[in-house]
């Protein structure tokens, strides 16, 4: 078969779908791993037009686009934690789904496996999507009448079901291959001149001094920048020592020390967040998170679980003090002593490492959402 009717019978191949290049001259691959996904494009499409569509939450304002935002590295630069329906706040910042397809587990503390699956997580949760259940869904989207063609298209029929949705979805987010970055050409494709001086210092004191691929891991013929496993760097947790503590006075000339976290707590509550101790209720997990990609980190401000760092630099500065010591702190974890000039070069590095299509996805993710909506 040409691959002309391939593609006019739905069953083009991710690879060709994703961008015009095959497999072999396909910038925005250089660096990845293969992606295991027979999706058809228009999976992806479909995929593409639900995470863009407000019309999937349970009063028609939040759609997955808004907290992974195509235009902010499909993360949110706005916010720490996101928000979801009626303004409900989480407890934790929105990554990016950029490259998402490559994870072995997802969420901050590796609770779902795969994307199928990971996808009804937002769509039911009260404080995101806020649908009552998934038969809801299906019979909202079934009910919209610009839908049954793409569904015809993407799977045969029209018919609407909660595993479609999951389908189409994850086809979608295992299509935003995000690569062939200026290190992917430097350190894979041999370009010489793709990085400057300085990033290749800086990736020097990542591998050297610094030891950052301990856990963002590179590999001979890819990078992820994941060892997909779960640390403690004491992010979250509040630091010990005397400025952590408050004097109160309690009446006149009677005081007492109380724990800032404390007062703070007052007006308003700590989100309780034990990172992947909640999904596994072992000890020295407690506080541990998934290790993320670094991949088009420089987009995907603010940092960590819980956005609690603004910049790149502010990051490197918490790994140079050794991060924040607690009793589960990982054992890789300890003061750097890097010199001014390794943190700027440090940074510099980690900002070579966006992908050369990211603006491609966002666009096309944008005008997905501009698609008619009929009601
Ligand atoms: C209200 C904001 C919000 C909405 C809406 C939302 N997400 Fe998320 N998303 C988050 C947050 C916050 C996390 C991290 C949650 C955690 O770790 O517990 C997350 C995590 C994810 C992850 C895991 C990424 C990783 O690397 O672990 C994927 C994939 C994802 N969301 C896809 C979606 C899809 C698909 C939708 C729409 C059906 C959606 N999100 C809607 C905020 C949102
Ligand atoms: C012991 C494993 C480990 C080492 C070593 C390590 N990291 Fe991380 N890194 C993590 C984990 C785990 C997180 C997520 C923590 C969280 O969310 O609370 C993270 C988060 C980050 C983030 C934030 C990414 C985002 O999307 O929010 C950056 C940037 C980062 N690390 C850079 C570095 C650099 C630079 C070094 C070397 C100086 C380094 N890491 C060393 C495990 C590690």
């Amino acid at each position: 078969m040409h691959a002309a009717s391939l593609a006019a019978a739905g069953v083009l191949m991710l690879s060709c779908a994703v961008a015009a290049a095959g497999p072999r001259g396909d910038t925005a691959r250089l660096g990845l791993p293969e992606i295991s996904a027979a999706a058809s494009r228009a999976q992806v499409d479909l995929g593409r037009r639900l995470f863009m569509d407000r019309r999937l939450s349970r009063n028609g304002t939040m759609s997955c686009g808004m907290c992974h935002v195509p235009e902010q590295g499909f993360a949110q630069n706005e916010l720490a934690t996101s928000i979801g329906v009626e303004g409900r706040s989480l407890r934790r910042n929105a990554p990016s789904v950029l490259n998402s397809g490559f994870n072995q587990s997802y969420f901050h503390d590796g609770r779902a496996r795969t994307l199928e699956e990971q996808a009804w997580g937002p769509l039911l949760a009260p404080d995101e999507m806020g649908n009552a259940d998934r038969a809801t869904v299906v019979g909202r989207v079934a009910a919209l009448q610009d839908y049954p063609d793409a569904f015809r298209h993407a799977f045969g029929d029209a018919a609407v079901s909660e595993q479609r949705i999951g389908v189409a979805l994850a086809a979608y987010q295992r299509s935003l291959v995000a690569g062939g970055s200026r290190f992917d050409r430097w350190y894979y494709g041999q370009e010489e001149a793709a990085m400057s001086a300085e990033e290749k210092r800086g990736f020097v004191v990542f591998r050297g001094k610094a030891q950052c691929n301990a856990c963002h891991e590179l590999g001979r013929t890819h990078a992820l920048f994941t060892d997909e496993a779960f640390h403690n760097l004491g992010v979250g947790i509040p630091a010990a020592g005397p400025e952590q503590w408050l004097e109160v006075r309690l009446a006149p000339g009677v005081t007492t020390r109380i724990p800032h976290a404390l007062v703070r707590s007052v007006s308003e509550p700590p989100r309780k967040d034990e990172g992947r101790f909640e999904v596994t209720g072992r000890p020295q997990d407690r506080a541990a998170y998934r290790t993320p990609t670094l991949r088009n980190v420089e987009l995907t401000a603010p940092y960590m679980h819980d956005g609690s760092f603004a910049t790149l630099r502010e990051v490197v500065d918490f790994y140079d003090r050794g991060g924040n010591p607690n009793d589960n702190l990982d054992r890789l974890i300890l003061p750097l002593y890097l010199s001014e000039q390794d943190k700027q070069d440090l940074v510099a590095f980690m900002r070579a490492l966006t992908g050369a299509n990211v603006d491609e996805l966002a666009r096309q993710a944008r005008a997905a959402a501009a698609q008619p909506a009929t009601r």
